[in-house]
């Protein structure tokens, strides 16, 4: 954590803490002992000021190797449905409710798998979310995949169920779960995958309607004739 965890999660929590102090503070996070493993904190990456912002689970490998959320695999599924549904990623800002990779060694030694984080993980991660939240303020939240809609949304929230629907979250801010990219990218056949992200456009869709709805156009999307 900062040299001053209580005083920055005030900060943070009050939107006093600016974007760049704490992602330098999130940098030396000993929260949890995630950061043994990890490569580096991956923080969220947008301006702020962003109308819409997205939240996965926590950064993938390539994420912790780049130090960035959202560009490896899933990030590029990712831009494909923001695309698609006629958001403009650049003007989204894009984090995870954990900041440190968590994975496991494959048997074979190579590959690092990933593991899901654990309700004390994501606690512990929290303030750097609400730091986040506070200072961004976002209009609307959009939840990608179960951790992130369960820590945003509720733990009874089941994606299955309620995906595309604008929830109330605990951060005050509304949310809305859907699918995460990755699941996306597990489908077992291509008729599947078309269908799961068919399914995460179409969520997507709605939270650019909601959007829109409260701020008329200008919320961070574009119409399908605008440039992208
Ligand atoms: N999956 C996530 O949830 N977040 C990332 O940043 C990458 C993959």
């Amino acid at each position: 954590m900062a040299d001053e965890p209580e005083a920055l999660r005030d900060a943070a929590q009050r939107g006093d803490a600016r974007l760049d102090d704490l992602r330098a503070a999130a940098r030396t996070c000993t929260a949890c002992d995630l950061y043994r493993n990890a490569t580096q904190t991956v923080f969220g990456a947008g301006g702020e000021g962003a109308e819409l912002m997205v939240i996965g689970e926590q950064p993938g490998d390539r994420e912790d190797l780049a130090g960035e959320p959202f560009v490896g695999p899933a990030g590029r599924l990712l831009d494909e449905a923001l695309d698609a549904a006629g958001i403009d990623r650049r003007l989204v800002y894009v984090t995870n409710v954990v900041k440190h990779f968590k994975w496991r060694r494959a048997p074979s030694g190579k590959r690092r798998i990933h593991q899901k984080p654990d309700r004390a993980e994501v606690q512990a991660c929290r303030p750097w979310l609400e730091g986040e939240m506070a200072r961004v303020q976002p209009r609307l939240v959009v939840c990608l995949g179960a951790t992130a809609a369960q820590a945003l949304i509720g733990p009874a929230f089941r994606v299955t169920r309620e995906h595309g629907h604008v929830r109330p979250s605990v951060l005050g801010t509304p949310a809305i779960g859907t699918i995460h990219p990755s699941a996306v990218l597990r489908a077992r056949t291509g008729q599947e995958r078309q269908a799961m992200f068919d399914g995460l456009v179409a969520d997507l869709r709605t939270a650019r309607a909601q959007l829109r709805g409260a701020r008329g156009k200008k919320c961070g999307t574009r119409d399908a004739k605008e440039p992208a």
